[in-house]
């Protein structure tokens, strides 16, 4: 109800500035815990996924605390889990401003933000120094002055830092805007990139710092659909432990006509829900055994329920919660039923 007062004025604003101020409010009413109450009553809905328990399925879907500087806040408001990043080794600004860019129509969101982060190091104290008690993952990727063909060497460095912070790592290989991260989807190089993260997450788990920490590789949504079975196939088969389908789309399907429909970048928010959808059946498919955490266009608790009903191990939401405000959580948890597993 507030939000709804509260949104017309933040969208009065330019998106960048609205999501400062939007934090800068949550962050002001977490510090006296009344974050909380945007929530409402959070009922417990257990889920263990990836060795992990979570105490609900709902979770921020990486890019809105891409710095890991608001935690305490979104706890708050009742996600079973935050996924904080993309961080890259080395602190970068991201693509010039403007590069968000709002579909109101539509419910949607242009972005090409280019992984704008301080770089892992920045984000370690907070991370270690965290008191909430959900799970957080950290959601890495390359920076964009490091050429492809040394990609690797940055997820590598990225993991090692958060290794120990970390209750699950995504290798993010999804993003539209930092130029050539979508090839390394392809089955050769996906499967020796996964297979070296698994590998240095295994070598670190020996030296005994700690004993589990789980991998997710994060897709696009605009992989072929003959394609989606065999690059998945070769994820799990190189140990991945989930798959997150999927990040933001270059399609412009239903938002053509929009004035912004041209602007480069990833579109998210009600045009992905469907072909997130359908990139999700496929991938949990594909998978089998190995755990989908489904996202893109979850705009509704019928929208999070029909993910869990396809065969999603967890939800993660971004856009929705910028159209719906912070209640939406809460409600998407009480919302959304768990089939008995
Ligand atoms: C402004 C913006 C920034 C994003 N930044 C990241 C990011 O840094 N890393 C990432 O893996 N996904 C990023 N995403 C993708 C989201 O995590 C999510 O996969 C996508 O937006 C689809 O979900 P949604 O329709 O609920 O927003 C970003 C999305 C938006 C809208």
């Amino acid at each position: 109800m507030i939000y709804s007062l509260a949104r017309p004025l933040l969208f009065c604003a330019d998106p960048e500035t609205a999501h400062h101020l939007a934090f800068t409010a949550l962050d002001a009413q977490a510090k006296f815990g009344l974050a909380r109450a945007w929530a409402g009553v959070v009922p417990k809905k257990p889920v263990t996924v990836m060795g992990i328990e979570f105490p609900n399925p709902i979770g921020l879907a990486a890019g809105l605390d891409k710095n890991a500087e608001h935690m305490d806040g979104l706890a708050q408001l009742g996600f079973g889990f935050i996924e904080v990043g993309t961080l890259t080794p080395k602190p970068q600004p991201g693509n010039p401003q403007p590069r968000m860019f709002r579909l109101v129509e539509h419910e949607a969101l242009i972005n090409r933000l280019g992984f704008n982060n301080k770089g892992v190091d920045d984000a370690l104290p907070r991370l270690r120094a965290r008191k909430i008690k959900i799970p957080v993952g950290v959601n890495i990727g390359k920076n964009a002055a490091t050429p492809i063909e040394n990609a690797t060497d940055d997820y590598l460095k990225a993991l090692a830092a958060v290794f120990d912070v970390a209750d699950y790592v995504t290798v993010n290989i999804s993003s539209p805007n930092t130029k050539n991260l979508r090839d390394l989807q392809a089955i050769s190089a996906v499967s020796k990139l996964v297979e070296n993260v698994v590998f240095e997450r295994d070598r670190l788990i020996s030296l005994g710092i700690k004993k589990h920490c789980p991998i997710a590789v994060k897709i696009a949504p605009d992989i072929a659909d003959d394609d989606i079975a065999d690059t998945v196939k070769a994820i799990c088969e190189r140990g991945a432990d989930a798959i997150i389908a999927s990040n933001t789309t270059l399609s412009r399907v239903g938002v053509e006509a929009h004035e912004h429909a041209q602007q480069a970048g990833g579109l998210s928010g009600r045009p992905l829900t469907a072909r997130a959808d359908r990139v999700l059946e496929r991938v949990v498919r594909a998978a089998k055994k190995t755990p989908v955490i489904g996202v893109g266009g979850v705009m509704s608790v019928a929208d999070a329920q029909r993910k869990l009903d396809i065969g999603a191990a967890l939800v993660q939401i971004y856009t929705g919660m910028l159209y719906r405000g912070p209640a939406f959580v809460g409600e998407l948890v009480r919302g959304v039923k768990l089939a008995a597993r």
